[in-house]
């Protein structure tokens, strides 16, 4: 496609991106179960208008954006605060999950360089942790080594003892992880960190606005924060069970002069000093200011309340799927993220009839599952959800060999 050569009206621009629009995942209709967290349409209103204060500033220039300054500097307390960040702790926000985890792999990589001599070296991550790993590794020039899982599809603590190594540069454990929905022994894994002086992080990407919450509730939730000594590193996702829009994640470090290695600081080039604390330059405005106010207007009350929303409908999903007869979940999941599989059906065939009535679940491999994230939404559709789901086991033909992918 080449520029028109002038301009198009606008009516005609937005009937193009509407018609183009139609063809994506339904989530408004709450028939998504990744990528989208809906929430409620309050929390949809307060966002747009959040979006909007702050469509033009860069947040790259905190001197100049003071209000972004100080919206970040209290996401960030705030989030180390939910999860138990002791006095000393501190972070920043970045783009997202995987920024955030390149940064405390880049922490990690300079600690274990100044303290332990480690150049080059590898992360040693459970074999369900988040691709975001891989890339970190990638990008940082590290090697990514592989803790298997147990039966329960938590990392094996025992099989780690033996996998670290003196050039070990950070360990990970998920809470909980995308894949099963379950939290890593995380307490065990760090143990085995902290004896050697290793970086530990949590990925609560996805647990860090849920995980603390349902604590408040009284679901059991095992030790994954700040509180479990070893952890030294922790990302938490906004714009995922916090309900913002995308572009908004917070890593903390126990220690906040460990921003010391996560800050770029650069004055060899005429334009003075250039200080740059994630890997864009120029950052967004309106996911801090939405961070800060979706936050604000939902405080911990509300936080509770939409936790525990999408607490129920999953367990109302899991508790019928494991009535099933054709059907099981694999693991035990912690929260709101789960995967199912059958030992008598074809879950990929079951899941083309879902795909025709207009769901969106993902598939995945080792074993053959259909995942879904719950969000407070979902209760909406649970009734409509689950007699689909039921038609589609007794209905299903061949399955049509869509590939599982996750992006
Ligand atoms: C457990 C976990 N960690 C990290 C990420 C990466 O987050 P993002 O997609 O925001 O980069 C995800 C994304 O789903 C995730 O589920």
């Amino acid at each position: 496609m080449r520029l028109p050569q002038h301009g198009v009206p606008r009516d005609e621009l937005f009937a193009t991106i509407r018609e183009r629009k139609s063809a994506d995942a339904d989530w408004e209709h709450k028939r998504t179960f990744s990528l989208i967290y809906p929430a409620t349409a309050e929390v949809d209103e307060v966002l747009h208008e959040a979006n909007n204060l702050y469509l033009y500033e860069n947040a790259l220039n905190p001197i100049r954006f003071p209000s972004l300054a100080s919206m970040e500097t209290e996401v960030v307390s705030m989030t180390a605060g939910m999860l138990n960040g002791p006095e000393g702790s501190g972070g920043t926000m970045t783009s997202g999950g995987t920024e955030s985890i390149i940064m405390a792999t880049k922490v990690a990589r300079e600690r274990a360089a100044e303290e332990r001599g480690v150049t080059g070296g590898h992360v040693l991550v459970p074999r369900s942790a988040h691709p975001a790993f891989a890339k970190a590794a990638h990008y940082l020039g590290l090697g990514i080594r592989y803790i298997p899982l147990g039966d329960d599809f938590r990392a094996d603590a025992a099989a780690a003892a033996g996998l670290v190594a003196d050039d070990t540069v950070m360990m990970v454990g998920s809470a909980p992880g995308y894949p099963h929905g379950v939290i890593d022994p995380i307490a065990d894994l760090a143990e085995i960190a902290a004896a050697r002086g290793i970086a530990f992080h949590t990925d609560s990407c996805v647990g860090g606005f849920l995980l603390p919450f349902l604590e408040h509730r009284g679901v059991e939730v095992a030790p994954f924060d700040f509180r479990v000594p070893g952890v030294t590193s922790m990302s938490a996702d906004v714009h995922k069970y916090g309900y913002c829009t995308k572009g908004a994640s917070v890593v903390l470090h126990r220690d906040r002069e460990m921003l010391r290695h996560q800050v770029f600081l650069y004055s060899d080039w005429p334009g003075g000093l250039y200080g740059s604390p994630a890997i864009a330059g120029a950052r967004p405005a309106a996911p801090i200011c939405a961070a800060w106010t979706v936050m604000n207007f939902l405080g911990e009350d509300g936080y509770v309340e939409l936790a525990g929303r999408a607490y129920d409908t999953a367990r109302a999903i899991i508790d019928h799927v494991e009535a099933h007869p054709d059907l099981h979940v694999w693991g035990e999941p912690a929260a709101t993220v789960f995967a199912f599989g059958s030992e008598s059906v074809d879950v990929m065939a079951v899941n083309d009839v879902l795909d025709d009535r207009g769901w969106n679940f993902d598939r995945q491999l080792d074993p053959a599952a259909l995942h879904a994230m719950i969000s407070p939404g979902h209760s909406e559709i649970l009734d409509d959800l689950l007699a689909d789901l039921d038609w589609a086991v007794a209905n299903h033909g061949e399955s049509r060999g869509v590939e599982a992918r996750y992006s």
